[in-house]
């Protein structure tokens, strides 16, 4: 594991965008596997920064997003998919026909599963999967368990979980309980895995899944066992390794 310590969050939004580049560069037909959350935020803003200077074309790049709540239609501003748009999509030249997200309002939840594991596949497997890290350590949606996950799966939200996205809702009665997700397997076979951290309160978690044992207690500790992770986190969320 290569370990990147920036200074501060724009820091780290910056390096973790030079690898994305690096990335769409290298392959400009690469398949990128993108996250949600707080923590890749300054990261899209920078990849846009570049796009519109001219540095970066997403014409030719396919991309996956890890999850999707259960239940959200797309024009929820809280769905993942609205959430893609706003922050990257509609800023860039990606082809929206190969942009890909789990379709939240499918509520057949085998169906819609195997659907995503079969895009995931028929794209040749994610070049590049960038990740946040729950408090809990969880990737995806893929919560505390006594065993991990492999593929696209549903899953019941963590009450943990709930309350740290009910700042994105009026009440927490208004998060959804489910939500798609990549499973560990899909993740762990990703080419390259680049992990986003910022805060001191993540400082702990980053410590546990990273030093501390592989265990599904600890979803994130599994990426111990891969071969090129690269985890870039500002001084707070590592200060303590
Ligand atoms: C987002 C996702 C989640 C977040 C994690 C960290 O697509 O799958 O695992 O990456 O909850 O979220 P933030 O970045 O908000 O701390």
């Amino acid at each position: 594991m290569k370990i990147y310590k920036a200074r501060d969050y724009r820091d780290m939004s910056r390096k973790a965008a030079n690898i994305i580049s690096a990335q769409v560069i290298m392959k400009p037909n690469c398949v990128l596997g993108l996250a949600t959350g707080s923590t890749p935020i300054g990261t899209y803003e920078q990849l846009v920064e570049w796009y519109r200077k001219g540095d970066l074309d997403f014409s030719e790049v396919t991309s996956v997003n890890l999850d999707e709540y259960k239940g959200l239609p797309r024009e929820n501003d809280q769905s993942y998919y609205y959430f893609m748009n706003e922050h990257l999509f509609r800023h860039v030249n990606i082809d929206m026909n190969r942009t890909y997200l789990p379709d939240g309002m499918n509520m057949d939840s085998a169906a819609e599963c195997a659907r995503y594991n079969q895009i995931i596949h028929d794209v040749g497997g994610v070049d590049l999967q960038l990740l946040g890290l729950g408090h809990n350590g969880h990737i995806g949606f893929n919560e505390p368990n006594n065993a991990f996950e492999k593929e696209t799966h549903c899953v019941d939200l963590t009450e943990s979980t709930i309350e740290a996205n009910k700042r994105f809702f009026a009440s927490a009665d208004e998060v959804p309980r489910q939500a798609y997700t990549m499973g560990i397997k899909t993740i762990m076979q990703a080419r390259k895995i680049l992990v986003v951290v910022s805060g001191e309160d993540k400082a702990d978690i980053v410590r546990r899944a990273f030093f501390g044992p592989v265990t599904p207690e600890v979803p994130a500790s599994i990426l111990q066992m891969h071969n090129d992770v690269i985890l870039v986190g500002d001084e707070a969320a590592l200060s303590k390794i």
